[in-house]
């Protein structure tokens, strides 16, 4: 294994490569976030699909080994298509969160966030409750969330206020699902809200997956290449604050 591609449909996914980066650091990493579309989860799921092919087209043409769908909404869609067309392990991030969410959850009350398209899936509700039958799993879309981090407007009142309002539909839970690459980063604000509730983030149990598939690399110089179909400034500034590290250099790409 020489090569992990991760793809998002913007800068989330960069909370997966990071994960990734740490647990295999000797592996060559390339990301492609569709910044030019996001966000994808206030799309159909055939748009979803239709970009979901093309990203995982122009990585697969790069002679990536494999290939991580690092992004909630693309894999609710795109998963299975996406792994029926090409010869190389493709993994999404669903099912190491469920894993996750198994493995943290102590009573099966458990609640779920991500977007419009994801909760629509209801992947996380049906895979939960198909390994544990007695859970009680509530979902909730939370569309305001991503553009609330996208405007680095974590830790504000307005994104206090936003969380208190879609977190109070939850019954009483035990462990929350943070089912969107974004979320991650409120993770603070969300336990301020939430104070008493386990949270699931999917990026470490997905890198977890990767690295058993991957086996190790042994790159002595590994690469991090970072593609986008917009580069736009503010995607940039906000790529760095996803990935906590300085990116040096983001190559624009048109699918
Ligand atoms: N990356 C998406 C996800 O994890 C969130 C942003 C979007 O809507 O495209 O679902």
């Amino acid at each position: 294994m020489r090569t992990i591609a991760i793809f998002d449909s913007g800068v989330g996914g960069l909370t997966v490569m990071r994960a990734i980066k740490d647990t295999l650091p000797h592996c060559n990493l390339v990301y492609l976030g569709d910044t030019a579309r996001v966000p994808y989860g206030t799309k159909s799921k055939e748009t979803i699909l239709r970009y979901s092919l093309q990203v995982s087209q122009f990585l697969y043409a790069q002679g990536v080994d494999l290939l991580v769908i690092a992004c909630n909404t693309a894999t609710a869609y795109g998963l299975h298509e996406v792994r029926a067309r090409y010869p190389i392990p493709v993994i999404g991030v669903i099912e190491p969160g469920i894993d996750a969410t198994l493995q943290t959850t102590t009573g099966g009350k458990i609640g779920v966030i991500g977007t419009s398209a994801t909760i629509a899936s209801g992947l996380y509700k049906r895979g939960i409750q198909e390994r544990l039958p007695a859970a009680h799993v509530t979902e909730i879309a939370t569309p305001l969330l991503v553009p609330l981090v996208e405007e680095n407007w974590t830790g504000t009142e307005v994104t206090r206020l936003t969380l208190e309002r879609y977190l109070s539909g939850f019954p009483v839970i035990d462990t929350l699902v943070l089912g969107c690459t974004h979320y991650p980063l409120l993770k603070n604000d969300i336990a301020a809200v939430l104070p008493n509730v386990a949270l699931v983030d999917s990026a470490l149990a997905t890198a977890r997956v990767v690295a058993g598939l991957a086996g190790q690399c042994s790159e002595q110089q590994p690469r991090s290449t970072f593609y986008m179909t917009d580069t736009s400034s503010r995607f940039r500034e906000i790529a760095t604050l996803f990935f906590g590290e300085e990116i040096a250099s983001i190559e624009h790409i048109d699918l």
